[in-house]
């Protein structure tokens, strides 16, 4: 497994002219120890798949429906994603909890919709401002992970995504100590229920730029970020692929 995963949402933004942004990521040299994943609008999955065929970067998708056909107007399942070139499927992001109300329930099923295509799934977490204000912080990430991960499930092809739903799209990332508490605190609750030993990818995200990237990277249980605004310009994506640590000998 690579240590570091960055991996770009570029949520509703991308049309066919920011392909170029992705084959210039592609064209970067990338590290041994770091994997890059780009999830563009689904639309652009199988024109992407064509051009980056042979980089180093994969490709993932932003949600997926939990069945796998059906009469479902206008959604778009695992299987198809998987047929158009995506590995990896976000699945809880906070945008979709919030505007579209998911609940932990409705996202443990899209987890095993992605399992079922083979897709690794990103399952997001995260508390609200509230949340942590309140001293809630791990009761809900905790409830979160809790309930949105099957009971039978194994940890292959999962990867958790931290992302503190008040440091997304607002400039202001969750502090070195507030990363290092939760991520520590989410490891735990992995192992507790896969068992100990278990490698599973744990990536902030919330702000993640350039500049505070390589800070971000050096904090324990930090496997690398899933990046929404700064995945947008490969000039600045790149910037956060060459923060990854260089790997020790
Ligand atoms: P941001 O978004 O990097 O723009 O804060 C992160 C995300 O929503 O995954």
């Amino acid at each position: 497994m690579a240590e570091y995963l960055i991996a770009g949402n570029w949520k509703m933004n991308g049309l066919r002219a920011e392909l170029a942004e992705a084959e210039r990521t592609a064209a970067e040299e990338i590290a041994d120890n770091c994997r890059v994943l780009i999830c563009p609008p689904a639309v652009l999955l199988p024109q992407m798949t064509a051009l980056l065929d042979g980089s180093m970067v994969r490709l993932g998708a932003q949600d997926c429906h939990p069945e796998d056909s059906g009469a479902f107007t206008g959604d778009i399942s695992a299987p198809m994603l998987a047929e158009s070139g995506a590995s990896y499927v976000i699945v809880g992001h906070s945008e979709r909890r919030l505007s579209y109300r998911e609940s932990n329930n409705l996202v443990r099923r899209k987890m095993q919709a992605a399992w079922r295509a083979g897709l690794t799934a990103i399952l997001c977490v995260g508390e609200t401002e509230t949340e942590r204000n309140s001293g809630h912080a791990h009761a809900v990430v905790g409830q979160q992970f809790a309930e949105c991960t099957p009971e039978d499930s194994t940890a292959d092809k999962l990867v958790i995504a931290y992302e503190p739903v008040w440091a997304i799209g607002t400039g202001r990332s969750a502090s070195g100590e507030e990363i290092a508490d939760m991520h520590g605190f989410l490891r735990e609750e992995a192992s507790r229920h896969f068992g100990p030993g278990q490698e599973i990818p744990i990536l902030y995200g919330g702000s993640v730029k350039g500049d505070n990237a390589a800070e971000i990277f050096s904090i324990a249980d930090v496997n690398g970020a899933l990046v929404g605004g700064a995945s947008l310009r490969a000039a600045d994506f790149i910037r956060i692929i060459r923060s990854v640590p260089v790997a020790q000998a």
